[in-house]
């Protein structure tokens, strides 16, 4: 199976291209080379490529960024996908794109399931709607995956943001009003590549939620790390009126996983079991007890 990749050096990217290289011919261009920002070059790779699968792991992510410039969000992740399933169409490949809990206002007090309405509240969360609903108007074979709250040892995120001022702050202070599901990027890579196949011959396709069992606020999720990591830096919880940030961010973003558990058997682990396997293999967790 021949995989034109996207972001091959983001979170799930650079996961996605390690555990698929060994098992299938993956092209996985630099940036530079296929800049999703220059409709021309999509066209180029796909056509020159003629993948049987595209995974489509680049975004544009910086959530309070896009409140700038949510023209070049929309480029990048509306436009390009719209464009990446035109090709895929065209030469007769299967897209698989990644989408986000933030296509949610946040305001049910349960998990979002597939037929929830999507509202979003911020202009990255508009962008990455406006992605899902070019791929699903093109025509194209699609498999979209929403997740939620990734993080991993690589790039910019809240594992490693935390870490970081563990270090350097003597108390934290960090938001308790809204709840999600930390995902690891692991998990979603590992989950991806179990679907492609299926996905591929056909059996598998449409919108799926998929992030890790389980739910916790930032605060929860920065106390569960560095208690992990035996830090004994405080964790103060603070709302999230009391953190302003340039994007609004749903109080409640919950991914109910239940259909794709229901149709594929399959299932990421409990948030906080994952997260311990992280900070393991980066030797960041304390050492057990005995
Ligand atoms: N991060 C989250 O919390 C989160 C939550 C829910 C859903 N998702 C979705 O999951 C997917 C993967 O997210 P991630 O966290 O793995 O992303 P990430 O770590 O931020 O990586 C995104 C990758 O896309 C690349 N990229 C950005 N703009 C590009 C452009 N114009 N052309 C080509 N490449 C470009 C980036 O390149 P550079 O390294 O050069 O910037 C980076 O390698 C995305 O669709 C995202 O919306 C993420």
């Amino acid at each position: 199976m021949k995989i034109l990749l996207t972001g091959k050096d983001g979170q799930i990217g650079w996961e996605l291209a390690r555990i698929l290289a060994p098992i299938c011919e993956v092209i996985a261009p630099e940036r530079a080379a296929l800049d999703l920002s220059v409709p021309e070059q999509i066209v180029s790779a796909v056509r020159s490529v003629r993948p049987d699968l595209i995974i489509n792991a680049a975004a544009y992510t910086n959530v309070d960024r896009a409140e700038a410039e949510p023209e070049i969000a929309m480029q990048v992740n509306a436009a390009a996908p719209g464009i990446l399933a035109d090709e895929s169409r065209r030469v007769g490949a299967l897209l698989i794109h990644y989408s986000t809990d933030y296509v949610f206002d946040g305001t049910k007090s349960t998990p979002y399931v597939e037929e929830d309405p999507p509202n979003p509240i911020n202009a990255y969360g508009r962008s990455k709607l406006e992605g899902e609903r070019a791929i699903q108007a093109s025509g194209c074979r699609h498999l979209i995956l929403r997740t939620s709250w990734v993080y991993g040892m690589r790039g910019r995120n809240f594992l490693l943001t935390i870490l970081r001022l563990a270090r350097e702050l003597p108390e934290l202070k960090v938001v308790d009003d809204q709840i999600g599901a930390p995902t690891w990027c692991r998990d979603v890579a590992t989950a991806t590549a179990q679907l492609a196949h299926q996905a591929v011959g056909g059996m598998a396709e449409g919108l799926y939620h998929l992030a890790a069992a389980g739910e916790t606020s930032w605060c929860g999720f920065a106390r569960a790390i560095l208690r992990a990591h035996a830090s004994e830096t405080p964790v103060r919880s603070i709302t999230t009126a009391e953190y302003p940030t340039p994007a609004r961010r749903p109080a409640n973003s919950v991914l109910s996983s239940a259909m794709i558990r229901a149709r594929w058997n399959l299932a990421l682990p409990q948030w906080q079991d994952s997260l311990s396997i992280c900070l393991r293999e980066a030797n960041l967790a304390a050492p057990a007890r005995r």
